[in-house]
């Protein structure tokens, strides 16, 4: 059984005060720090670049750094993640018209590598790639923006893919990234996720410890 981790999106965070706010839900009990990189090209928004990491690392933080790259094309920023601090980077097959070298530049750099499924992109992408995979992000809303619906459909689409990775006996951690919050996570976990990306359920109003207490509590009631 995989441990339960909460990535948290920084997308939400109050960027006025972004290294105080990421000590904050660091010390209120969440896993790990999920970097959403958007460029206004790929998905209709843009946030920041490697510079996030490195201001982060700077001032202190030493968490997981799980960085989420909606960029096209994404090859050659990848190297700027990794010196900047990533520990994770993540990217969607439809950003590269090289899956597998892309998967090889990740790992050149030392990070884990994730494969990013939007709620629609079909589980055989990951047919001839997933023993050199180190986690399988299915969105569960469409990239781009916090604060959305989850998708129901995405349910089966996490068993089935753990379904593949228990079969296998694969290495692999199930994150799922997107309108994650108390009311679902519990679902989220049974259907065979072990990683969590929670922005908006967090980060609204300004309770967070609250917040995670409550979702971490759901989490609780998983009976294996
Ligand atoms: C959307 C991002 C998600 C999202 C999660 O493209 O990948 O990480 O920000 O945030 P919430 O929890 O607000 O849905
Ligand atoms: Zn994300």
């Amino acid at each position: 059984m995989r441990k339960f981790l909460i990535s948290s999106s920084i997308l939400s965070a109050d960027f006025s005060k972004l290294g105080k706010d990421v000590k904050k839900v660091l010390k209120s009990g969440v896993d790990m720090i999920h970097i959403d990189v958007m460029d206004n090209h790929y998905v209709k928004n843009l946030t920041f670049g490697p510079i996030i990491c490195k201001s982060l690392r700077n001032y202190g933080i030493k968490s997981i750094m799980d960085v989420h790259l909606m960029i096209k094309p994404v090859d050659r920023i990848i190297p700027e993640f990794a010196e900047a601090g990533a520990n994770i980077i993540s990217f969607h097959p439809e950003t590269t018209n090289h899956i597998d070298r892309t998967i090889e530049i990740i790992k050149k750099y030392n990070c884990k590598v994730g494969i990013v499924l939007n709620p629609a992109t079909p589980l055989s992408c990951l047919k001839y790639i997933i023993n050199k995979i180190d986690v399988i992000i299915l969105m569960s809303v469409n990239p781009g923006y916090g604060g959305q619906l989850f998708i129901k459909n995405i349910y089966n689409k996490i068993k089935d893919v753990k379904k593949i990775i228990d079969k296998n006996g694969y290495n692999i951690d199930l994150e799922v990234d997107g309108g994650i919050n108390k009311n679902n996570i519990l679902k989220v976990a049974k259907s065979g996720a072990n990683i969590f990306v929670i922005g908006t359920a967090i980060f609204k109003e300004k309770n967070y410890k609250i917040n995670i207490k409550e979702i971490k509590n759901e989490l609780k009631l998983f009976k294996i």
